[in-house]
């Protein structure tokens, strides 16, 4: 099974196996990474995280990231964890960066 790296707030990076249709909260979680989270509705942004490779390799932006991030966040390829989802294996970096 394919990798992808989740690179923590602090700077960490940790390969972990490719779960297609699972959070990246919950990818995390089950990894033992540490992943901030509150709500996991999108709404409390704990979760805000970058894709630095990949995009295309996940599911299209949610509405509730939509609502709860501007527009300039999105077009820097801010997400929320909570929401994003891995829809294909392919080279994969995501970045927690909350606020
Ligand atoms: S956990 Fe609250 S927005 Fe993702």
């Amino acid at each position: 099974m394919k990798e992808m790296t989740l690179v923590t707030k602090l700077g960490t990076s940790h390969e972990v196996p490719i779960e297609k249709n699972m959070t990246i909260v919950k990818l995390a979680k089950k990894n033992k990474i540490q992943w901030g989270h509150a709500c996991e509705r999108g709404i409390c942004a704990q979760c805000r995280t970058k894709v630095l490779e990949g995009a295309e390799f996940l599911n299209e932006i949610t509405k509730e990231e939509k609502l709860r991030l501007k527009k300039a966040e999105r077009q820097e390829h801010f997400r929320l964890g909570c929401q994003i989802q891995v829809k294909e294996e392919g080279t994969i970096r995501i970045w927690h960066a909350p606020y």
